[in-house]
């Protein structure tokens, strides 16, 4: 058994761009089915679990939706419109929702894994400063990486304004010396960015390739999203 909820609240939550006087009509038309009966009253109350028809399109009821968004560069995580592009503009009609919203933030010139979901609890506990959600960054720098990040990362490195950061794990690449992994455990203001500043090096490039146990998909274009299931939305939360 799933909840109550009246059929027309309910399809207008699904299906984006159908009012409630749509679905009316749609009743009226006799174009909806809920558990193989024709649906006189879009006012009826009905189970989420029931299996509900409009037309020939299946309605099934998500509570909330995860989506994984491959960023692409000049693009803000607002939900805001500005002069930018936000991710939310990226966003397909078929995943369209209204409440959607980016759970944390990457730079503009940042590209790779954003999670946009309409579940406020979920982010609140992913982005609560005492979750620690790992969070994985490609880096690619001006200069090659030394050797001696990896213990001045793992000690915790204090950034401008005398900012103290969490241990992070660093690996640089065997086969590209400009080229590394960065685990970080929070998430401060540029905060990548500004950890190899200090270091005295220059991110040029950056992706985020994973949050927690969830890793971007490499099938996934720039700028594509892709629907994830609530179980894979709650590795993100584990590690
Ligand atoms: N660190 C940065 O400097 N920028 C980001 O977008 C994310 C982490």
């Amino acid at each position: 058994m799933g909840e109550k909820m009246r059929l027309d609240r309910l399809v207008c939550s699904q299906m984006p761009g159908v009012s409630r006087a749509d679905v009316k009509k749609l009743c009226l038309k006799c174009r909806i089915k809920v558990n193989g009966k024709l649906a006189r009253r879009s006012d009826a109350h009905v189970d989420t679990d029931d299996e509900i028809f409009v037309g020939d399109t299946r309605v099934v009821y998500k509570k909330y939706i995860y989506i994984m968004l491959n960023k692409p560069q000049g693009v803000v995580c607002s939900t805001k419109e500005g002069q930018s592009r936000t991710v939310l503009d990226l966003v397909p009609e078929e995943m369209r929702r209204k409440g959607l919203f980016p759970a944390g933030r990457l730079d503009k010139d940042t590209e790779g894994f954003v999670l946009i979901t309409d579940d406020g609890e979920l982010s609140h506990r992913m982005l609560s400063p005492r979750s620690h959600v790992p969070k994985t960054y490609l880096v690619m720098l001006r200069d090659p990486w030394k050797e001696s990040y990896k213990q001045a990362m793992a000690e915790g490195l204090v950034i401008d304004g005398g900012e103290k950061c969490l241990p992070a794990e660093f690996t640089g690449s065997a086969e590209n010396d400009r080229q590394c992994t960065l685990v970080l455990h929070e998430g401060k203001f540029h905060q990548v960015k500004r950890m190899f500043k200090i270091l005295g090096n220059e991110v040029v490039f950056l992706k985020r390739t994973a949050i927690g146990n969830v890793s971007l998909d490499p099938n996934l274009p720039v700028g594509s999203c892709l629907e994830i299931m609530h179980k894979d939305v709650e590795n993100l939360l584990t590690h």
